[in-house]
């Protein structure tokens, strides 16, 4: 006997609305029996091609289609606000709360049982994880696929990280510009993800470790035959999921946000990993905080990507993959379900590494502890992030003269005057770049070395602000200073000429100045008057959470699963 489903709720009805529901969509020449009570596995798609990174999607689709037929499951693609993190201004992390809830609304509005998420670049992998888990149907991911290696004048090239190795040069007098128009064709050379270990790459080698998707599937270039098979795989486990009601609050539980934070540190991942970590683990209710992120602190980086290392994602699948990364974590990994019913470690089981220069073991790390360090004092109350693994060692104890720039305009403005008063030593801060000041708190954090230095050779200072930066970027760069310069945090009261003291291995982060000179400074602080008035901007600005809590917006956070009721037909 079939089981009663959510989508008998609109296809199970002999009545006038079930009429309806059926009718239209017999519109695209689906037969009787789609509808007796199989589940309908919704294929939520982030394809659009001003998202290039995510423009194999929708082939993608057709595999899932094949296996949720297969399986007895009746599949529908849908299409999801798509961010294209290279293409939209001001920043797509601005509208990474809006695909949430685009997604989860979606979801609830529509007769499907499950759900399978296409998503790759940068925020759409944490946005329809966000807006999923806050319905809570069974939910699986299939990830875009990194691009195959760039390659230029015989050399491999990785996105972004070698971006900015190219810029700087051009800035010093040491890359032509036809070389560098020239670079650009070889480094994206086919459909695919950023292929260094950028916050795409990194976000889906966590939702392998957080067991939210079958195992290889952060690896896999996007073009790889075997990730279409692997699109086909998981859409018959998703049917299997929905009888099993394998949900994302039994998969994405504390121990996987654990799991994800330990693996973040093994495969040198992503800064911005810890406010989308926070910010789903927010909706499925788990009381995540940055400091659970010093958990990966003694984790050695064993995957040799860039930004942390040389090789890219096509390499790191050659060698093995996540599977080789849990196996070497072995032990240190928590017990925890995953979308296939086991433990996550069967996804470890039998993996066996091909090069052990690209995946290094517990015994001969690249780094002995490559965790992302969460920072605290004066200067940052509720937290900030560095690093280490992608910054200079020498820098990581330092204290210096801050040189400040008010905004990205001042920045913009002057970082390239002739007569900027900064040395190697001086420690430059940005304010107004946080989730307030700057929507969506840009990836500007990394930002260019000073003109007059990069001609010296200086190639990485000690960076401060409320920004993020890039998952492919790299250098000593303090990140996400909570409370933010725009909502009042100690970061808007910092001058040039402070002192600031840097510690990566206490966790310190504090501005040499007294507290009374501190409260003197505060009591006559304003913040800037609002940049958006209306439309979503203004929503996002009225409601979004500071960094340590996600930056997600406060009225999102949790989930509904109840029923939709009052149906208007
Ligand atoms: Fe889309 Fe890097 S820009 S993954």
């Amino acid at each position: 006997m079939t089981k009663t489903r959510r989508s008998a709720g609109w296809y199970g009805k002999l009545d006038r609305d079930g009429f309806i529901h059926r009718s239209w969509m017999k519109n695209q020449g689906f037969p009787d029996h789609a509808f007796d009570g199989r589940p309908v596995i919704g294929i939520c798609n982030t394809w659009s091609e001003l998202t290039p990174c995510n423009s194999g999607l929708r082939d993608l689709a057709e595999g899932v289609k094949r296996g949720v037929w297969e399986a007895g499951g009746f599949p529908v693609e849908f299409p999801v606000m798509s961010l294209g993190e290279t293409q939209m201004k001001p920043t797509a992390m601005l509208f990474r709360n809006l695909l949430a809830m685009d997604v989860e609304e979606s979801i609830r509005a529509y007769g499907i049982d499950g759900v399978v998420l296409l998503g790759g670049c940068d925020k759409t992998t944490p946005g329809q994880l966000m807006g999923a888990a806050s319905v809570d149907l069974p939910t699986i991911v299939v990830s875009s696929g990194p691009m195959l290696n760039g390659k230029w004048k015989g050399q491999d090239i990785g996105s972004g990280t070698d971006v900015w190795k190219f810029s700087e040069a051009v800035r010093a007098g040491e890359m032509t510009l036809q070389d560098f128009m020239a670079a650009e064709s070889g480094m994206s050379r086919s459909k695919g993800v950023c292929m260094t270990m950028g916050t795409a790459s990194t976000m889906a080698s966590l939702v392998e470790a957080m067991g939210m998707c079958l195992p290889t599937n952060a690896a896999l270039p996007a073009v790889d035959s075997r990730r279409m098979a692997l699109a086909h795989l998981t859409g018959k486990r998703i049917v299997e999921m929905v009888d099993e009601d394998i949900k994302p609050s039994d998969v994405m539980t504390r121990e996987a946000f654990e799991n994800a934070i330990l693996a973040n540190a093994a495969v040198g991942g992503s800064t911005n990993a810890v406010v989308h970590l926070l910010a789903i683990a927010g909706r499925v209710g788990v009381d995540l905080t940055l400091k659970d992120f010093e958990l990966g602190g003694d984790i050695p980086l064993l995957v040799n990507c860039m930004p942390s290392g040389k090789y890219l994602m096509e390499d790191f699948c050659y060698a093995g993959g996540m599977p080789v990364v849990l196996n070497e974590l072995g032990d240190r990994l928590r017990s925890a379900k995953t979308v296939l019913g086991g433990d996550i470690s069967a996804y470890a089981d039998g993996a066996e590494c091909y090069n052990r220069d690209v995946i290094r073991s517990l015994d001969d790390p690249l780094k002995p502890a490559a965790g992302l360090r969460v920072l605290r004092g004066n200067l940052a109350p509720d937290g900030a992030i560095i690093k280490p693994s992608a910054a200079t060692d020498a820098l990581l104890e330092h204290e210096g003269e801050a040189y400040v720039f008010d905004s990205i305009e001042d920045f913009k403005a002057n970082v390239d005057r002739d007569d900027l008063p900064v040395t190697p030593d001086t420690i430059l801060v940005l304010k107004g770049c946080g989730p307030k000041g700057y929507p969506g708190m840009p990836e500007v954090g990394n930002m260019p070395i000073p003109k007059k230095l990069v001609q010296q050779g200086v190639r990485d200072m000690v960076r401060v602000s409320d920004a993020r930066m890039s998952g492919t970027a790299y250098g000593t760069v303090v990140l996400h200073v909570s409370p933010e310069a725009q909502a009042g945090g100690a970061l808007a009261l910092v001058k040039t000429g402070d002192r600031i003291r840097l510690s990566a291995n206490e966790g310190r982060l504090e501005l040499l100045i007294s507290d009374e000179e501190l409260a003197t400074r505060r009591a006559a602080w304003q913040p800037d008057p609002p940049h958006y008035t209306r439309g979503y901007a203004k929503m996002y600005v009225d409601h979004v959470l500071q960094a340590d809590k996600g930056a997600d917006l406060d009225f999102l956070v949790g989930k509904d699963t109840r029923p939709v009721t009052r149906e208007s037909h």
